[in-house]
């Protein structure tokens, strides 16, 4: 038994044989390229580039240098033995100004991205939209203005006019909460607005072009196309067995779980629990609640941990503040993330609860550590024990006949981990930044071992 082996007895035939297993990336994380062959800028070419923005006034303009370097990086993922590859677009590579003219060249590289996978039996599974707005329409108001809704159509249909004929998987968003969460009320993420007045239409706006995206690749794809989109969720409890904190955590999971999933699902935004979101009707016109609306072939959905809450009157909106991991000395990764498998399980029992929801994958799941390399070898114990206590609720939610068809990994390489820069390493396979030397972690190797 090597080190990287803490236990034999996980192993992919214990699930269904239909199960789906993957690896996720983003494009603004991994490409690099910032520049190249005519894309244009997106929101975070500018936010990373402006200093203060992230950790050590890192950026995203070279990152894993995946646009020049994918074919290495595919043979890798082959060798892992992975076969499915979920990747995002960058919207501004193919409309450099967001709308109207397209660039070809940009088009080319993800015709030889989807290609060379499919040829190297690897499925693409698509993400259209993993938070890179074009610049272009940050400046006329981005995620705030409605007109995204239709400046979002015309990427939409571009991609499923161009990669449709063979990408069968496709995710309109990646994590809505986040990146208008971060992105329009937090200022942390780009583009850097903050307050509820940037907030509240970026979440109305957001639901209405991922029902329409949905309604879009439905009419342009091959009848057999899966479309689906992706949600950040995590498992939410009251810190103290008090109804005031069972009160402030219910408010939070409405914000972190419910806020996109039920609307789309006919249920309308969660305002009950959490009254702030009845402003969003300042925004809503006419017919919107049935546009909100759409029946996705599956649903994504990407947890990494549990976030334990106690009532706070003083926190404006929420009344709710959450309890570092740090604090409650739990064990947590370098993102300070509290390590609680169960969560998974329990996000999965909770979203098969939607009985509108046809289909679930996780489609993420993943640690950082502080990886060394000690002889060449990076033997990243804890993210394999992440694994294999993360696998094993997946497994058992199978066994309990829960709806669950698939688990991605977070994530194939170490990448630009937004707001944190290169700090936190996700990767199943390390990179060094300075020379973009790739070296398979050992718990990639696991990985490679529970697939085989
Ligand atoms: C995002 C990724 C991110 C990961 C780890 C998810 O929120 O989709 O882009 O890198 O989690 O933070």
């Amino acid at each position: 038994m090597t080190n990287r082996t803490l236990t034999q007895s996980l192993h992919k035939n214990q699930f269904p044989a239909h199960f789906k297993w993957g690896v996720s990336v983003a494009a603004y994380q991994i490409e690099g390229a910032h520049n190249s062959d005519g894309k244009g800028q997106s929101i975070w070419d500018v936010f990373a580039n402006q200093k203060g923005n992230i950790h050590l006034n890192q950026h995203g303009n070279i990152a894993c240098d995946f646009y020049n370097q994918y074919q290495q990086d595919i043979q890798l993922l082959k060798q892992l033995n992975i076969p499915n590859f979920r990747f995002s677009i960058a919207w501004s590579r193919i409309l450099p100004n967001g709308i109207g003219d397209v660039n070809e060249a940009g088009i080319a590289y993800y015709n030889q991205l989807i290609d060379y996978c499919i040829a190297q039996k690897i499925e693409p599974w698509l993400t259209l939209y993993h938070w890179d707005l074009p610049y272009a329409l940050e400046k006329k108001g981005g995620w705030t203005n409605r007109e995204v809704i239709s400046w979002f159509s015309q990427f939409v249909s571009l991609c499923a006019t161009r990669f449709g004929n063979r990408v069968k998987h496709w995710m309109v968003m990646n994590e809505p909460v986040v990146f208008t969460g971060a992105g329009y009320f937090l200022g942390i993420h780009a583009p850097g607005r903050r307050g509820m007045d940037n907030f509240l239409p970026a979440i109305h706006h957001t639901t209405l072009a991922i029902a329409e995206g949905g309604r879009i690749l439905k009419k342009i794809l091959p009848p057999d196309a899966q479309v689906g989109t992706t949600f950040s969720c995590s498992y939410i409890q009251p810190y103290r067995n008090l109804p005031r904190d069972q009160k402030a955590a219910n408010r939070v999971d409405a914000l972190l779980n419910r806020l996109f999933i039920e609307p789309l699902l006919g249920l309308g935004y969660p305002d009950k629990e959490l009254p702030i979101l009845k402003n969003i009707k300042k925004y809503m016109q006419p017919g919107d609640e049935h546009k909100m609306v759409f029946d996705f072939d599956f649903i994504g959905i990407q947890n990494y941990t549990r976030e334990v809450v106690k009532n706070a009157w003083f926190t404006p909106y929420i009344n709710a503040s959450l309890i570092a991991a740090p604090k409650r000395k739990v064990a947590t990764t370098a993102m300070r993330w509290e390590i609680y498998p169960e969560a998974i399980y329990k996000m999965i029992e909770k979203f098969s609860a939607y009985t509108n929801i046809k289909k679930l994958y996780i489609t993420e799941n993943g640690a950082a550590f502080a990886d060394e390399i000690k002889n060449g070898e990076i033997n990243d114990i804890e993210r394999i024990k992440y694994f294999e206590t993360h696998i094993a609720q997946v497994l058992k939610a199978t066994q309990d006949g829960l709806k669950i068809d698939g688990y991605f990994v977070w994530t194939l390489t170490d990448n630009f981990e937004w707001a944190e820069g290169y700090h936190p390493r996700f990767g199943l396979i390390h990179v060094d930044f300075d020379t973009q030397k790739r070296t398979i972690k050992n718990s990639g190797k696991w990985f490679t071992d529970f697939l085989s």
